[in-house]
């Protein structure tokens, strides 16, 4: 494998792209992070990028309105920075079509949950950890799998559970689930290098 030029995809704080950025500077694995791509122009995890030198892309449809071109401009991104790995890191969207199918096999996502359970369209942040303490399931964790063309359904690389405590509420079980997903992403990442 080639040294890893990673494109990463946030939409909100970023916390899991600092995970990324911090396990790269240790040398968990050959290669930088290339790109951050939002599609939130406000998104905390661009202005992560702008103080790590790294290039900080905002591509949304709002800025994009026509698709053909908003395609065109992430692939184009992705080309200029000769990537060769995409890392979903809280990224709201689901990918292009044309994007999982010439990066496929290079798209790792992180979801809050343990996979296949609380997962698809609208499982995302909150709604997953009150979906789970609604369950009344004792255990809960992070999922970090590959992308294919449906919301978290790709083959899964590394799971870590973590307890439900009786007096959790969402906030409580997301902040526990954060801490695991800050491991097992770099872990995958190390893992897919
Ligand atoms: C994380 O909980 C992630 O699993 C979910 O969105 C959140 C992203 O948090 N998809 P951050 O932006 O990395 O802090």
């Amino acid at each position: 494998m080639d040294e890893l030029s990673i494109a990463v995809f946030a939409s909100g704080g970023g916390t899991n792209l600092q995970s990324l950025i911090d396990s790269c500077k240790q040398g968990a694995w050959d290669g930088s992070i290339t790109a951050v791509i939002s599609n939130n122009s406000g998104a905390y995890a661009l202005e992560r990028a702008r103080n790590e030198n790294i290039a900080a892309c905002h591509i949304s449809g709002v800025k994009f309105p026509e698709r053909e071109r908003f395609v065109g401009e992430m692939l184009r991104t992705l080309e200029n920075h000769k990537v060769n790995l995409i890392v979903l890191a809280g990224y709201m969207k689901l990918l292009p079509v044309e994007v999982v199918r010439k990066y496929r096999n290079r798209i790792l996502n992180i979801h809050p949950a343990l996979l296949p359970k609380y997962g698809g369209k609208g499982m995302y942040g909150m709604n997953v950890h009150k979906a789970v303490i609604e369950s009344g399931d004792s255990i809960s964790g992070a999922t970090v799998h590959f992308v294919d063309e449906i919301f978290d359904h790709g083959v899964i690389l590394i799971q870590r559970t973590v307890p439900v405590l009786p007096d959790d509420d969402p906030e409580s079980l997301a902040a526990r689930v954060l801490k695991v997903e800050h491991k097992i992403l770099p872990a995958a990442v190390s893992m897919f290098a």
